[in-house]
């Protein structure tokens, strides 16, 4: 999605602006632009395709000395990604530029007064009645300028704004997109993530919704959608720039898979004292629990597939019924929720635009909500009533990787704690968990260790132009997320199915040569997965089996094996998901893919 970025300060702005453009590059984008006062004035420059294009037309920023500015990675929702579309925009007099991530959903009205009102548009997006409002509006005063705009836009939105008459000032707006505040010595920043900031300062402002800011180099004043002055304590960011930086590897998507072991680590290790679940930050009571009569968890794509595989647990230890639904569809039903529902809501970004959605809703409706969230302090951190960080450290490749299974270790977490509060589980059954939850770090390092094995399968396999994950049970949730992974980052196209349900029509499509990948982690469900390799042998396909470390029967049937280190049956999908991780990454890098910015993707999806 859109990157903003705004600099104001002593130094030239922008090579700061191309740098932390650069930063937010695994946002996703298409386009890219900056604007910089210079003098009196505002000069933009801007280039569709990759930021390098920018970067060569502007010589690095070198062409331009201005040390306030804006810059922008767009990622088209209206409009081509073509350079009139791109960000900034500017008033017709070129006394306004404009930044902005999100959708002005009333644009079209909005665009049809400010033509019949004189105003010509150069472009085809939402975002340019935005900078014709603030012309429209301005006499001089910059803050009831941004006001009196920000009172007629509909939709969601973060702005940045510069304008030519009041020199080193930029104007930071947030509404339902996010942007948060960079505070230096002499300098101060905004951007849409604090990826882009590390570099500069790890002292940070969150915005609130409808909050807007100016900032100079030597202050930074909030107001609230009335004007009044907010007062807001400045946050620290521990992610250092080597965390967010590839360290050697090839891709950030192989740096993090590679991570995984340390980052399940950052998230059990702190929750597991003397052999105990201990979850800081949530505080359910016996009493609250057994007042819950059903659990919805709501996520998008990833955290919608740790979902799945979070419902096992949660079912198969509490005894409360779960449903698991994806937070675009959630948002527009008429759920059954109220204050007896629990909601569990995932994201790695913690602002992806539709969970956040469907959160309000569910609150609205009285539902108890616990976020599990990467991102501290993002939006769904914020709105949450509990918060449990998976800490997976940042995560910059678009696929998400670390991000899942950190997701999935701290559902199982979840799962135990409220069953122990529950009373539903044995003290023995309780002590196995724990004793698997610990052993999840190493279970990872084995998983990574088939990294030379997941390599050569990918390169025997990587020509199949269609292909089908199956498996029962947990190894089918975890079918859904290794399917998604190869499709986003090989561009393949892929299936996940239940395996006892492909014979319902889908098997049609099994052919000579077809690749099935069959998960069959699950042993109680081995036999059955057996039958279902069979099957889809007898119509020509390959199989490339996935089972627990000792299962040789897998072979009988299997033309491949790879082998998953064992754990307890509801832990499963954490090792077993990171070959299926390095299978798509090794696919993709076969096949020539930009596997850090998959196409048409972006890592946080903040529209609709
Ligand atoms: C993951 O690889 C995807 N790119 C995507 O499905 C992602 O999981 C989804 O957009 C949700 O993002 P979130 O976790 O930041 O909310």
């Amino acid at each position: 999605m859109c990157g903003i970025i705004g600099f104001t300060g002593a130094k030239p702005a922008a090579p700061m602006l191309l740098e932390g453009l650069r930063r937010m590059e695994y946002r996703g984008y298409d386009s890219a632009g900056i604007a910089v006062q210079e003098g009196t004035q505002i000069r933009a420059a801007r280039a569709s395709g990759r930021l390098e294009h920018l970067c060569a037309m502007t010589h690095d920023g070198a062409d331009y000395a201005g040390t306030c500015g804006i810059g922008h990675t767009r990622w088209a929702t209206h409009g081509a990604p073509t350079e009139c579309n791109a960000h900034p925009h500017l008033s017709n007099d070129g006394l306004f530029a404009v930044v902005h991530n999100g959708i002005i959903e009333n644009y079209q009205p909005l665009r049809e007064e400010l033509m019949a009102k004189g105003y010509t548009f150069h472009s085809e997006t939402d975002t340019e009645v935005v900078a014709h409002l603030l012309d429209m509006y301005y006499d001089g005063n910059l803050k009831n300028a941004v006001m009196k705009t920000v009172a007629r836009l509909e939709g969601s939105y973060s702005l940045g704004v510069v304008c030519a008459e009041h020199p080193g000032e930029l104007v930071a707006v947030r509404y339902a997109s996010p942007l948060i505040l960079g505070v230096g010595v002499g300098e101060n920043y905004f951007a849409s993530d604090v990826t882009a900031l590390i570099g500069h300062t790890r002292t940070v402002i969150y915005l609130d919704d409808g909050e807007f800011a100016v900032l100079s180099p030597e202050k930074i004043t909030i107001y609230d959608c009335t004007g009044a002055e907010v007062k807001r304590a400045p946050s620290h960011i521990d992610w250092t720039m080597e965390a967010a930086e590839k360290g050697g590897y090839a891709h950030f998507m192989l740096k993090e898979i590679m991570e995984q072991p340390h980052a399940v680590k950052s998230a059990i290790e702190p929750r597991l004292k003397d052999g105990r679940v201990v979850l800081g930050g949530l505080d359910l009571s016996r009493a609250q629990l057994e007042d819950i009569h059903s659990i919805v968890i709501t996520a998008c794509g990833s955290a919608y597939h740790a979902g799945c595989v979070g419902r096992y647990a949660i079912e198969e230890l509490c005894r409360i019924p779960v449903q698991v639904e994806v937070a675009s569809e959630l948002r527009y039903r008429n759920p059954l929720i109220d204050e007896h529902t629990l909601l569990i809501v995932i994201s790695q970004s913690g602002e992806t635009a539709d969970t956040i959605a469907a959160m309000k809703e569910c609150k609205k409706r009285g539902a108890r909500a616990i976020a599990i969230v990467n991102v501290v302090d993002s939006t769904i951190a914020r709105l949450a009533d509990d918060v449990l960080y998976t800490w997976a450290g940042p995560e910059i490749a678009v696929a998400t990787t670390k991000g899942y299974t950190t997701q999935v270790a701290v559902l199982t977490l979840l799962a135990v704690y409220m069953a122990d509060q529950l009373g539903r589980i044995s003290p023995e059954r309780y002590a196995a968990l724990v004793e698997g939850i610990t052993a999840l770090p190493e279970r990872c390092q084995r998983a990574i260790d088939l990294n030379s094995h997941i390599d050569r399968l990918a390169r025997k396999y990587h020509k199949n132009s269609s292909l089908f994950f199956i498996g029962r049970n947990l190894d089918y949730a975890a079918c859904l997320e290794a399917s998604l992974k190869l499709k986003e980052v090989s561009y393949l196209h892929s299936e996940a199915y239940a395996a006892g349900e492909l014979k319902h029509g889908t098997i049609a499509l099994i052919e000579e040569g077809r690749l099935v990948v069959a998960l069959a982690c699950y042993e109680a469900l081995f036999d059955k997965m057996m039958s279902n390799i069979k099957e889809v042998k007898a119509r020509g396909a390959r199989v490339m089996g996935v089972a627990l470390e000792g299962n040789r029967r897998i072979l009988t049937e299997a033309d491949d094996a790879v082998y998953v280190p064992r754990t307890d049956p509801l832990l499963l999908p954490i090792p077993e998901m990171i070959p299926m991780q390095l299978f798509a990454y090794y696919v993709a890098k076969e096949n020539g893919c930009d596997i850090d910015k998959p196409k048409n993707l972006a890592k946080s999806v903040t529209v609709e």
